[in-house]
């Protein structure tokens, strides 16, 4: 990708999706983003009335007007070749989706609609058109699902630990089967399985990034996604923090810069491959803070506590079904590959994260 690529990234209004379009736009790429505005990324109570708005599509506006923005729905599968024909992307990056393993079980076919049928729309599309090089799907850690039968643990005071000393992560080649995944897990699985089936059998360039948990600014946590944000709002605002299980659950953490810098560097080292070539390995890849990036949520309680100066009130429930207790990506191979590794450590992005949110609390809370 030294020349400048034209890039469509569908939930490019949501999270990760604006932060990418960002980075690519401010190396010279022409991008344009697809969503359907279901997530709407600012809450706003005032008094009785609740608004909800979307925040990312303002700041886009302001700053970034030449990202192109598409509103529709990545159901409607003439919208999509047509706009796949219209804007003739080298690039696609698939973001969209429903984000939640929470909501995926009270409504599973809203779940599979936008997870498998959005997908392959976007896939199928792609397909058809020569002037498409890349396809980079964004998938989950949750296609291992609870991933019990796979690891043994100690309990630790705060965190679950690996019995054996040597663990550095699950890696690419981890069980995908035989766990409780939850409906989310699933149609993200299913679109990773469809995304490199149509690498192989049809010549395309398709990458899999297997994400753990991604955090940063610009993230409006809700229950069920995007904890580390959604806890500081409710921290911040004096509500009581929720844990579902003991809070000994471990992930790796990966603050949205890093994720960015990667994806920038991966296209740059890969696009002008021939898919000869690039198919020669496979291009699935678990991404996260790895083994030096990881927390449990009774850390990052204290770490809250730290920060607001305050000791928080924690409410215990029930573990929720398919949680991992531990959840560590093995990165040893994207960083093999591209020489890709995490800068920002847990302290520094929670830091950036929680100013981020104190310096734009009226986005929240006025
Ligand atoms: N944030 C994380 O920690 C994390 C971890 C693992 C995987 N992921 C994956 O990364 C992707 C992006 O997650 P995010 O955190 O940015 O979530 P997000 O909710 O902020 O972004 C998703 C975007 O997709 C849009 N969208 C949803 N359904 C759509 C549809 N049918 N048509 C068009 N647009 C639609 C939403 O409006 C939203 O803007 C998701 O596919 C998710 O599964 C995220």
């Amino acid at each position: 990708m030294s020349t400048i690529s034209k890039i469509l990234i569908t939930g490019g209004l949501g999270f990760i999706g604006h932060h990418l379009a960002i980075k690519l736009s401010k190396k010279g790429h022409k991008i344009a983003v697809l969503d359907n505005l279901s997530r709407p990324n600012i809450i706003i109570n005032k008094s009785s009335e609740t608004k909800k708005k979307n925040y990312n599509w303002e700041y886009l506006d302001e700053f970034y007007p030449n990202i192109e923005k598409k509103i529709f729905d990545i159901r409607d599968k003439e919208k999509v070749a047509n706009l796949i024909q219209d804007f003739k992307p080298e690039i696609i990056i698939h973001s969209a989706g429903q984000t939640s393993a929470v909501d995926s079980i009270e409504n599973p076919s809203f779940d599979f609609e936008n997870n498998m049928i959005g997908l392959f729309n976007v896939l199928n599309s792609a397909k058809e058109c020569h002037f498409i090089t890349d396809f980079l799907y964004i998938s989950t850690n949750k296609v291992y699902g609870n991933n019990e039968n796979d690891i043994s643990l100690v309990e630790g005071k705060t965190r679950y630990i690996p019995e054996n000393k040597n663990f550095k992560g699950f890696s690419e080649t981890s069980s995908i089967d035989h766990s409780i995944h939850t409906p989310y897990g699933i149609s993200k699985l299913a679109g990773d399985l469809y995304v490199q089936e149509f690498g192989k059998i049809y010549d395309m360039k398709n990458t899999v990034f297997r994400l753990s948990c991604i955090y940063g600014d610009q993230q409006f946590g809700i229950h069920g996604q995007g904890f580390i944000s959604y806890m500081f709002l409710n921290a911040s605002s004096g509500k009581q923090i929720q844990i579902y299980g003991n809070g000994k659950q471990v992930r790796d953490i990966l603050y949205i810069d890093d994720l960015s810098d990667l994806i920038e560097r991966y296209l740059s080292k890969t696009s002008s491959l021939k898919p000869k070539i690039f198919n020669q390995k496979s291009r699935v890849y678990n991404i996260g803070g790895g083994i030096n990036n990881t927390i449990s949520l009774l850390e990052l309680v204290g770490r809250f506590e730290s920060i607001l100066g305050k000791k928080l009130k924690l409410e215990f429930s029930n573990w929720r079904l398919g949680d991992q207790k531990l959840y560590i990506s093995d990165i040893t191979k994207i960083y093999s590959d591209i020489g890709w590794e995490p800068k920002i450590t847990p302290e520094l992005g929670i830091e950036k994260l929680t100013k981020w949110i104190e310096t734009n609390k009226n986005l929240f809370f006025n």
